[in-house]
């Protein structure tokens, strides 16, 4: 299902991400970006990048998605599958942090970039390898 970027099961999260992005606050970037999380109860939570005249501030789209879930129950184990999306032809694939933000509740998780025409699937475990968790010091 979610190993075929092309499943329907991905639409309701690509809506999601569309949605969540048409809220974005990107005055400095003039970026918005989409993202939506599915866990396993079957909550689908969308988030988008909030900026801020202090660029330190910016929060991406990947994190808001994460701390609605989060807020509304999410723990680690609970990730089903994460969508990206962006306008631009050159798909987005999460930053670096919010990367490892993600890793913390699901350390394999399906993570499909998409644009108005074309989809990408990745796999987080493959764009953060060799992550750090908190098994390391635990
Ligand atoms: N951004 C995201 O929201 N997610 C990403 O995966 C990459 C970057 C945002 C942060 C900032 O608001 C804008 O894109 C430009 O970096």
């Amino acid at each position: 299902m979610f190993d075929d970027p092309q499943s329907p099961a991905w639409i309701p999260l690509l809506e999601a991400a569309w949605a969540a992005r048409d809220h974005a606050h990107a005055p400095y970037s003039n970026f918005q970006v989409g993202a939506a999380l599915l866990t396993t109860d079957g909550g689908v939570f969308g988030g988008c990048n909030v900026e801020n005249a202090a660029y330190p501030v910016c929060l991406c789209a990947e994190r808001g998605a994460l701390s609605a879930a989060v807020a509304a129950g999410l723990q680690p184990g609970g990730l089903v599958a994460a969508v990206v999306v962006t306008d631009v032809a050159e798909l987005t694939p999460p930053c670096g942090a919010c990367r490892q933000a993600l890793v913390e509740f699901a350390g394999q998780l399906p993570v499909l970039l998409a644009n108005r025409h074309i989809r990408q699937l990745h796999r987080l475990e493959n764009l953060l390898p060799h992550s750090f968790t908190g098994g390391h010091f635990r």
